[in-house]
């Protein structure tokens, strides 16, 4: 499904004005993985199959609302003063901190942002493009002046560390982009967007317990829910059906989104996909047709960051000046639900900024907010 028309006016489009990201300080490499002795794998296998070398993890201290405030953080920081203060927080998350409440307005509450409205999203690994897509439309809308889109994960808490189908390949981290409303010509801009979804293959990637169908606790709750074993708590997708589905649907919705903005796949000059596997992005960019050269991504040193990959790879390219601000960029997601979403935009001209992730401050008791 495209995007609909702007009540802003047909130039005015959602421009990414600040990028910000954070990584947390451990590096994994694959040998340290394989060191381990709990999977039966290899460097050759995990680099040979995903691209993959190295991957950062938080650690028991760092949560993923501590790697999304730093991220958002970094992000207003590099859009400066010419825009406006954040008026809403979007999270774009598999891994909150607490199934409730959500981990945004603790995070704008840190960032402090006031009250202003904030929510967590659940697209899986479209969760930024989604969030991009819903942020666009509050903002041309006149909903909001100024979103925040963050996407934060901390998958090394879900993924089963005897898994060796899904233990390799994950990393954790945030990143985000601060929005305010632009023009259909200047860098930063989003153009287009296209998003889907498909139920149908909700089984293949999934964390089954948590929620009402099995809850974690494995306390009898009386109305004859199962206990959830080990397994039921950890990751778990079906990698190669995943692997066919995430191709074939980031495909099609880059060619929907490529028609709707009027480009040729050989005009895009910037082409980032979600950061799964490197095979999968290749599959996709020679399906399109977009050249070598134009494809960027930082899988090799980050892994599968989930909802975060995307935007992680764009802060990555963005200071390594990959691109000319202006630049056609393509942007497409794949994940969980099954979801999926691309976006076309003008290379953002945005000074990256990169954080530390920020330990949270110790709690109070909440203080009464008076009445307006
Ligand atoms: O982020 C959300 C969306 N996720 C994705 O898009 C991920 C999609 N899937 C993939 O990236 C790939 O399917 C994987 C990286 C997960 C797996 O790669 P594959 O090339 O599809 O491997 P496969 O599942 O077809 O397995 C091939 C073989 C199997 O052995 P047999 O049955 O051929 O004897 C696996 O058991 O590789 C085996 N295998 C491993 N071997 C060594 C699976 N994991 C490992 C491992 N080390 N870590």
């Amino acid at each position: 499904m495209t995007s609909p028309s702007s009540a802003a006016g047909d130039r005015a489009r959602a421009l990414i004005a600040g990028i910000g990201s954070c990584l947390p300080p451990l590096v994994v490499t694959n040998t340290q993985v394989i060191a381990r002795g709990n999977l039966d794998t290899t460097d050759a296998w995990i680099t040979g199959r995903t691209g993959i070398h190295r991957r950062r993890l938080a650690g028991p201290a760092i949560s993923t609302g501590d790697l999304a405030t730093a991220a958002a953080r970094a992000a207003i920081d590099s859009a400066g003063s010419a825009v406006p203060r954040p008026d809403l927080l979007l999270l774009a998350t598999t891994t909150p901190d607490r199934p409730c409440p959500a981990t945004a307005p603790e995070v704008a509450h840190r960032l402090g942002l006031g009250t202003v409205p904030a929510f967590d999203l659940a697209a899986v690994c479209s969760g930024f493009l989604y969030g991009l897509v819903t942020a666009s439309a509050l903002l041309r809308s006149g909903t909001c002046r100024a979103p925040l889109v963050v996407a934060a994960e901390k998958y090394s808490t879900i993924v089963d560390p005897f898994d060796r189908d899904t233990a390799p390949l994950f990393g954790d981290a945030a990143a985000a982009v601060a929005l305010r409303l632009g023009d259909a010509d200047e860098p930063g801009a989003v153009l287009e967007t296209d998003w889907g979804s498909d139920g149908g293959g909700s089984d293949l990637i999934t964390v089954a317990a948590g929620g009402s169908r099995l809850p974690a606790t494995g306390i009898d709750t009386g109305i004859g829910i199962g206990t959830p074993g080990h397994g039921d708590r950890c990751f778990r997708m079906r990698g190669r059906q995943v692997y066919a589905h995430a191709v074939r649907r980031m495909t099609s919705s880059s060619e929907v989104v490529l028609a709707t903005t009027g480009w040729r796949p050989e005009e895009v000059r910037a082409f980032i996909g979600h950061q799964a596997n490197q095979r999968i992005l290749d599959a996709v960019a020679d399906r399109l047709g977009v050249p070598p050269r134009h494809r960027l991504g930082n899988i090799r040193d980050v892994g599968n960051t989930a909802g975060a990959s995307v935007p992680l790879a764009l802060a990555d390219a963005a200071a390594r000046h990959a691109c000319a601000p202006g630049a056609r960029t393509l942007l497409t997601a794949f994940g969980g639900g099954l979801t999926w979403a691309s976006a076309t935009l003008l290379w953002p001209d945005a000074p990256v900024r990169t954080a530390a992730p920020e330990p949270r401050p110790p709690l109070h008791d909440h203080q009464e907010v008076s009445p307006p």
